[in-house]
């Protein structure tokens, strides 16, 4: 190798190093305490699909005995069952000693009688052993990656009763032994059906990479396959927003890696102070903080304040201007920083603010040209499984760069700035932060009882959740 290629290698190495490290910018742990939400859930859920199990027809014939049975359906599930932790990526549903019912109808003949009818059967010592293995996909969506599951029956049990009494003894033994293979065999198939497409289908409506409004879209991506441990899922998702105009326009990663060490609530939900910087980046790239105010949008008082205030300017640069409309052009002049301490979080926003005039017909002369410096604080709530901001002003200075004359002459233009601010440009703000975005989480699935905490470099938000109605009716919504 060259001397050129070893110079290639040592210069990207640090690069290759640090790509392989992102941190995510969201992070989601389901605690032992979802689990058993989940555990519910999947219960009700493989009861309705083991129940759904058909059943071939059987039928042969035995010497001087000919047997059919038809319609067999199971009537009733008693399912003892546990979920855990499998780690380092499954979920275990487990179901021990249970009891299934069916009801078939039978039809014998043995010499020249016949006998119709239905029976009642049970399996009994019923165990289903099924790990759902966690993976990310090449999109990096959490899926169901592969399903692998056992059962067994202990024995199968059927109350022949009727008029052929001892005959049955003889015929009961391989009928129900054909049936108890063929309900094992039937199990597995459904419990994998369940998991790798149903509930992968549930899993699609997890927002991967999506838009959020006309001017950015949001990363969830999983970074790495989920890791299941003893007590929790894990999941890091990239968590970044993006310019819609721009998909490579990113803010680089600075921020710290989120830390969840709390397991009371059913969830916990860490977002870094990355995801709002990317968020409020990919805004200003995407030109959103910019706004004129001029005639109507101008209110009077503020409009008389800035005439009184340039009078002198406007006499000096050309009487005839004085009738002509005021403006003030705002322009935020780099992507707003968010800080999160645990006293909370702000938002610093830097702005250049002129004031011009408008001759009609003519171009724009500029009056003056001034610098501002705001903070806001920003509270973090979640509406209905949404992540939204509210904005308030706290901190707002305005100063001249140009001259320290100028500056002193803007004093009296502070308070109505202030206060103009905090009736225009906040809610126009707030306005795009109050829809909020999706937390990563599938359709019909909602977090209640949330509490939203602040710490150095990130927040976490635990929560409980709530299933509108069971696993069945989410998916088939999903796909009807
Ligand atoms: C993201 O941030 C972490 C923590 O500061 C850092 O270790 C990592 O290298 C960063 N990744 C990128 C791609 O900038
Ligand atoms: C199943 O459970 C129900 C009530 O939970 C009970 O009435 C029924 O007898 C049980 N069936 C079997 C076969 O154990
Ligand atoms: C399974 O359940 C049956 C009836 O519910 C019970 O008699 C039996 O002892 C149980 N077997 C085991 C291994 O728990
Ligand atoms: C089968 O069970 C159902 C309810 O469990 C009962 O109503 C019916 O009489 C039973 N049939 C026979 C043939 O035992
Ligand atoms: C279920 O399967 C897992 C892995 O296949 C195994 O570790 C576990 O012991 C099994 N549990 C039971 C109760 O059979
Ligand atoms: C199931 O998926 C996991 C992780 O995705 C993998 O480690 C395991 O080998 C897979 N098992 C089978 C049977 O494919
Ligand atoms: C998109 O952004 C990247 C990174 O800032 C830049 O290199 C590229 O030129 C931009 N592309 C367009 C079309 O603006
Ligand atoms: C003063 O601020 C304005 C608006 O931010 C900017 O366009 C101008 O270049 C600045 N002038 C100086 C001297 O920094
Ligand atoms: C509020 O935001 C929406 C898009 O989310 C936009 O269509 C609308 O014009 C905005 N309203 C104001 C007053 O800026």
């Amino acid at each position: 190798m060259g001397l050129w290629g070893m110079a290639v290698i040592i210069f990207l190495l640090p690069h290759m190093a640090q790509m392989t490290e992102i941190s995510p910018g969201f992070k989601i742990r389901i605690t032992s305490r979802g689990l058993e939400l989940l555990k519910h859930e999947t219960q009700k859920f493989v009861e309705q699909e083991l129940g759904g199990i058909t059943m071939p027809e059987m039928h042969g014939k035995k010497g001087n005995l000919q047997y059919s049975i038809k319609d067999i359906k199971i009537t009733e599930l008693n399912l003892t069952a546990d979920m855990s932790f499998q780690p380092v990526d499954g979920l275990l549903f487990d179901v021990q000693n249970s009891s299934i019912t069916l009801n078939f109808q039978r039809r014998v003949i043995y010499w020249l009688l016949e006998d119709e009818g239905a029976i009642n059967a049970s399996a009994e010592g019923v165990y289903i052993n099924t790990t759902l293995h966690l993976a990310k996909d090449d999109e990096g969506r959490l899926k169901i990656g592969n399903v692998s599951c056992e059962a067994s029956i202990a024995k199968m049990r059927a109350k022949f009763g009727g008029t052929f009494g001892r005959v049955y003894d003889f015929v009961a033994t391989f009928l129900t032994t054909g049936m108890r293979f063929i309900l094992n065999r039937q199990i597995c198939p459904a419990l994998n059906h369940a998991g790798l497409v149903l509930i992968n289908q549930l899993l699609e409506t997890i927002p991967v990479r999506t838009e959020v409004d006309n001017y950015i879209g949001i990363d969830y991506s999983l970074l790495s396959d989920p890791v299941v441990t003893g007590t929790s899922l894990d999941m890091d998702f990239r968590g970044m927003f993006h310019n819609l105009q721009n998909e490579s326009d990113i803010l680089e990663n600075f921020s710290v890696n989120p830390v969840l060490n709390k397991y009371n609530r059913m969830i916990y939900m860490a977002i870094s102070e990355y995801f709002f910087d990317s968020g409020l980046y990919s805004y200003f790239r995407g030109g959103v903080f910019r706004m004129h105010v001029v005639n109507e949008r101008m209110p009077k008082d503020l409009e008389m304040l800035l005439r009184t205030t340039y009078f002198g300017a406007i006499m000096l640069l050309n009487p005839a201007l004085m009738d002509a409309p005021i403006s003030l052009e705002l322009e935020v002049t780099s992507a707003p920083k968010s800080s999160i301490k645990t006293s909370g979080a702000m938002v610093a926003v830097h702005a250049g603010v002129r004031v011009l005039v408008l001759p009609p017909g003519k171009s724009p002369v500029q009056l003056s040209s001034m610098t501002m410096e705001s903070k806001f604080n920003a509270k973090v709530y979640t509406k209905e499984k949404r992540l939204a901001i509210l904005l308030d002003l706290r901190r707002f200075k305005i100063f001249s760069n140009q001259s320290a004359l100028e500056s002193l002459a803007l004093i009296p233009l502070q308070a109505p700035l202030k206060a103009l601010f905090q009736v225009t440009i906040v809610p126009l703000l707030n306005n795009y932060t109050k829809k909020g975005v999706q937390i990563p989480l599938p359709d019909g699935i909602d977090l209640i009882e949330d509490v939203v905490e602040y710490h150095d470099g990130y927040i976490t938000i635990g929560a409980n959740l709530h299933f509108r109605s069971g696993l069945k009716e989410l998916i088939e919504k999903r796909t009807s």
